[in-house]
Parts: structure tokens; C-alpha cells; sequence
């Protein structure tokens, strides 16, 4: 997932994520699908072994969802069709400071509890370049999933975190946020990506980034 806010964020190629996990080989920046790719439509399948390449994978993950920028991603968005994805919110409250960076894997995750309530949050994705809108969503969930030794953990989500979590868990069944809109408004931010690529595809923030 996407935030506007998000997208204007620093990207600061010089930093080597690898330092924090000195352990690991460094790790890959993935290519991203993007609409139309039919793949995003796929139903990914439960991860059954939780082994090194998995881990790997989660590692390309994160990195890769740091360097686009985006808050959450899909395994589906680079093309492994598994139950996986990662988040972090990454806060930037503390305006000039570095980030905090707290990665977050869900691994086979299930919504058990959507709370009746909704929230509305101006969405985002990494697969739908540059457009943005808002989507409605249960307000609260309880979120079951196992981490990459296959423990099994609950949660209760609120706010964002319940929103990106529902935004990347719909990635699993094929699903985008676009496909929360109306046919009529799909259809036009589908075509001002399409015309976007015609045009050279290179956009260039403004110093406000308004889109
Ligand atoms: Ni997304």
C-alpha cells in the first residue's frame, strides 16, 4: 500500500538496510507488478514451508517495499502467488528525523472479527502507480497470522494498520483497491495510467506532490 503522504517521502538510495541485518546475503529490490498485469488477479496459496527461502523472500520484500515507497506489500506484487506480505507504517510524526523502521510479517494472515464500524483512508498502491482514493473498510479487525517460524499470533488492528492490513490481505485473493470503486471511477484511473506510460511514464513530483 500507497499513502500520498507517503509517496513523497525521502528515498534515500545511499542507505544500507543490509547493516541492520548483517546476518542476511544483501538483499534485492524486486520489480513491482503493475495494473493491467493479470497476475495481481491470482489467489495466492498458503505458505506451507517456513524455511530459508522463505525468509529471503520476506528480506526482498522489505526492501523492496522501502525503496518504492510504500507502506505494506503483497508477495503477489512481485509475482510469488504465496499468503505473505509485510508492513510498516514507518511514522514520520517527528518531522526531520529518520523514520523509525519496524517490519512487520504476516505470514498466512485471516481477518477473524470486522468491527461494524468503517473508516475511510485515502488509498494507495504500489501496483496502481500514482493514483490514490478513498476506500471504506471495517474500522477494527482482529488479525490472525503465523511469522516466519510459523508461530501463530492475534492481534486486535485499529487505524492504519488495520486499513493496510486489509489493503494487502485483498492483494491475496486478487483484489485491489480500485476494485472497491465504482465501475465508472476504476475505469478512469486505469486510463490515466495507461496514458501516464504513453507519455514516458516519468513522473516528477511537484514540491507539494498533489496529484
Ligand atoms: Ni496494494
Amino acid at each position: 500500500m500507497a499513502l500520498w503522504r507517503k509517496h513523497c517521502a525521502r528515498d534515500d538510495p545511499s542507505v544500507d538496510l543490509s547493516k541492520d541485518r548483517p546476518y542476511l546475503r544483501p538483499m534485492a529490490i524486486l520489480p513491482i507488478l503493475e495494473v493491467p498485469d493479470p497476475r495481481l488477479k491470482t489467489i495466492s496459496k498458503p505458505v506451507e514451508s517456513f524455511d530459508d527461502d522463505l525468509k529471503t523472500l520476506v528480506n526482498d520484500m522489505i526492501e523492496t517495499m522501502y525503496a518504492a515507497p510504500g507502506i505494506g506489500l503483497a508477495a503477489i506484487q512481485v509475482g510469488v502467488p504465496k499468503r505473505l506480505l509485510v508492513i510498516d507504517l514507518q511514522d514520520e510524526e517527528a518531522e526531520g528525523e529518520e523514520p523509525v523502521r519496524n517490519p512487520r510479517i504476516f505470514v498466512n494472515p485471516e481477518i477473524l472479527d470486522p468491527s461494524d464500524e468503517h473508516s475511510l483512508y485515502n488509498e494507495g498502491c504500489l501496483s496502481v502507480p500514482d493514483q490514490y482514493a478513498e476506500v471504506e473498510r471495517p474500522a477494527q479487525i482482529r488479525a490472525r497470522w503465523q511469522d516466519l517460524d510459523g508461530k501463530v499470533h492475534e492481534e486486535t488492528m485499529t487505524g492504519l494498520m488495520a486499513t493496510c492490513l486489509q489493503h494487502e490481505m485483498d492483494h491475496l485473493e486478487g483484489i485491489l483497491f480500485i476494485d472497491h470503486l465504482s465501475r465508472l471511477k476504476r475505469q478512469m484511473v486505469l486510463k490515466k495510467i495507461e496514458k501516464a506510460r504513453k507519455m514516458g511514464g516519468g513522473h516528477v513530483h511537484g514540491p507539494d506532490c498533489r496529484h
